[in-house]
């Protein structure tokens, strides 16, 4: 059996990836500062409360060290949107949304390294299309999702020798309460970006879910410092 860690597995997308992870047997900590809907899923789910805006604070990945012998998956996917410009962004924004989006990610590498010398592992860290493109009006967001894919592919590029592998997931749009809350304040809008996908279609949690599945997996075990899209090719279109 697998253990796995997500981080902000309580709602949205990680809550699918908890169940994604169940599916195959594993154990699945997850790491949140509130249960959301985790009441909802069955299986082997051990809830670990955190507030990670104290990003510098990794004891939560001791612990869940001390509980298990091995973390085989860690999934960094907490996260905080700001639907803001860049001169909007107050300085205390700014800091929240890199402590939750970059510095608790940051931090969770290394100390996950550290653990894992002996052991190897696999981390997927979870980036957007904003790591790719621009996005309007959501500049400190953008700017933290773009540090993501630094992290990774420093810590790609630092811990293979370890046998541990680093990979970023960008998500495109999908329906989650976050991507709802923020197009619910402009509702054209939701039209206006399905006409821009490839696909024409929103993403679900599943999608996203499969593809951390996959990376994190044996299968991937040649793959290691890549962004991958999930977003119906919405980054590539015109
Ligand atoms: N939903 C989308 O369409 C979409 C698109 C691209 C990228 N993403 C990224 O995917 C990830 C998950 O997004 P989501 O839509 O599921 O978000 P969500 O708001 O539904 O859930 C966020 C999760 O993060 C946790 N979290 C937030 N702040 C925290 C803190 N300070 N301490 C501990 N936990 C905290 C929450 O408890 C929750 O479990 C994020 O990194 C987000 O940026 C989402």
């Amino acid at each position: 059996m697998k253990n796995i860690v997500i981080t902000g597995g309580s709602k949205g997308l990680g809550v699918e990836q908890v169940r994604r992870f169940l599916e195959e047997g594993c154990k699945v900590y997850v790491v949140a500062n509130m249960r959301g809907d985790l009441d909802e899923v069955e299986g082997d789910v051990v809830y670990k409360e955190t507030d990670l805006s104290n990003w510098s604070d990794t004891s939560w990945l001791d612990e869940i060290y001390a509980d298990c012998g091995k973390i085989d998956g860690l999934v960094n996917n907490a996260g905080m949107h700001l639907k803001k410009a860049m001169w909007d962004v107050s300085p205390e924004e700014f800091e929240l949304v890199f402590s939750i989006n970059v510095k608790a990610m940051f931090a969770a590498c290394g100390r996950y390294a550290e653990l894992h010398k002996e052991q190897g592992g696999a981390i997927v860290n979870i980036s957007s299309m904003g790591g790719l493109i621009g996005l309007k009006t959501a500049a400190a967001y953008v700017t933290a999702k773009t540090a993501v894919l630094g992290i990774t592919r420093s810590m790609a590029v630092d811990a293979a020798e370890f046998g541990i592998r680093t990979n970023a997931v960008c998500p495109g749009f999908i329906d989650t309460d976050m991507t709802r809350a923020i197009l619910a304040k402009d509702p054209a809008r939701r039209e206006k970006i399905e006409g821009r996908i490839p696909g024409g279609k929103f993403g679900t949690p599943r999608h996203i879910a499969n593809a951390i599945h996959f990376l994190i997996s044996d299968q991937a075990e040649h793959i290691n410092g890549i962004a991958l899209p999930v977003d119906n090719g919405y980054s590539i279109a015109s």
